[in-house]
């Protein structure tokens, strides 16, 4: 994401690779043999014990909608514990960060707080399912992604939330030998994000293990993410390690650095505008080469199933 004001963590325009340039690059590194052919032993020996294969749920199925080339979902990324250059991502998240083993925290105010590796997780909650989600950045952008994973519910009702939990904190990883972005810049490492506990619950909230049946890579947030379908891609973070349930809403990353342009919210809202960003309309990744746009939804196309949640909310200041 880029930003406003001209800090010493701004970046400028030209280092947010343009679709088009970074598909062509791609083709390039292929058609010469230097594409990233780093699936690797690490997802491999991961699909083993991780729940896959997953069913599709039908539930969560978009009629009409092509899911986004699995090239393109797994190339085109922001990770900026690796890098803010999209197309760098991919290479720099497979070059030696270990995804597995991996053990997650999960307490605070709950009753039942674990701290055990994910494979071991996915067990507990049931394993794991595929579901079809519109997935729109705030940069305006949007996919269609097949994600495998669970409800964040099972979590909540595995750790037993007592009164005082409010809201939900993710923290990412922090291991700069391994992630080069978080040598330096302004970001106060490691990325956080946060949910109100009733956004937690709500059935689509999904913590991600996979993408299009099988483990999910390293650059798209390996080995679980969270996936918030009705909010902007910022809230969905990666590579988490620790979920606390807290009394006070936490401040996300971009918030604690913008809070003029990102907010605590972040639902996706057409009549909203980001200070740099329409978000009337989105550009449909993969729609060629004078890629399509389509006009942005409430919520994503959520509407039905989330607005009840902001009921009395006025959502051009709680943004
Ligand atoms: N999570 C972490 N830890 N670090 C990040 O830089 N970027 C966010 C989100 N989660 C980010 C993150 C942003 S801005 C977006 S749009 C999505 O991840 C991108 O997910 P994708 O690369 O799988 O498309």
């Amino acid at each position: 994401m880029r930003i406003l004001k001209k800090n010493s963590w701004e970046l400028p325009e030209s280092s947010v690779t343009p679709e088009i340039d970074f598909i062509n690059r791609r083709r390039f590194l292929k058609a010469v043999g230097l594409g990233s052919g780093a699936l690797v032993g690490q997802s491999l020996s991961r699909a083993a014990t991780s729940g896959f294969p997953s069913t599709a749920n039908d539930a969560y199925k978009l009629e009409g909608l092509e899911p986004t080339e699995y090239d393109l979902i797994k190339g085109y990324n922001n990770f900026y514990e690796f890098s803010y250059d999209k197309g760098d991502v991919q290479d720099l998240a497979n070059k030696g960060w270990q995804t597995e083993p991996w053990t997650i925290e999960i307490g605070g105010h709950v009753d039942n707080p674990v701290k055990l590796d994910v494979n071991e997780l996915i067990k507990k909650v049931g394993g794991i399912e595929q579901r079809v989600y519109r997935f729109r950045c705030v940069e305006a952008w949007s996919m269609v992604i097949p994600w495998d994973g669970f409800q964040l519910s099972k979590i909540i009702d595995l750790v037993q939330p007592n009164a005082k939990a409010k809201f939900l904190k993710f923290t990412t990883f922090k291991d700069p030998k391994s992630a080069p972005g978080q040598k330096g810049g302004s970001i106060d490492w490691p990325y956080v994000e946060g949910l109100t506990i009733e956004e937690a619950r709500n059935d689509l909230t999904l913590l991600a293990t996979g993408i299009y049946g099988k483990p999910i890579p390293n650059q798209n947030g390996a080995p679980i993410r969270l996936v918030v379908p009705w909010k902007y891609g910022f809230k969905s973070i990666k590579s988490i390690v620790k979920i606390e349930f807290v009394s006070k809403r936490p401040v996300n990353t971009w918030q604690a650095l913008q809070p003029r342009e990102y907010g605590f919210y972040a639902n996706v809202n057409p009549e909203v505008d980001h200070p740099r960003w329409s978000q009337a309309s989105e550009r449909i990744i993969g729609s060629g080469f004078f890629s399509k746009r389509k006009d942005t939804l409430m919520f994503n196309g959520y509407e039905e199933q989330v607005a009840s949640l902001y009921e009395g909310l006025d959502l051009r200041r709680n943004f």
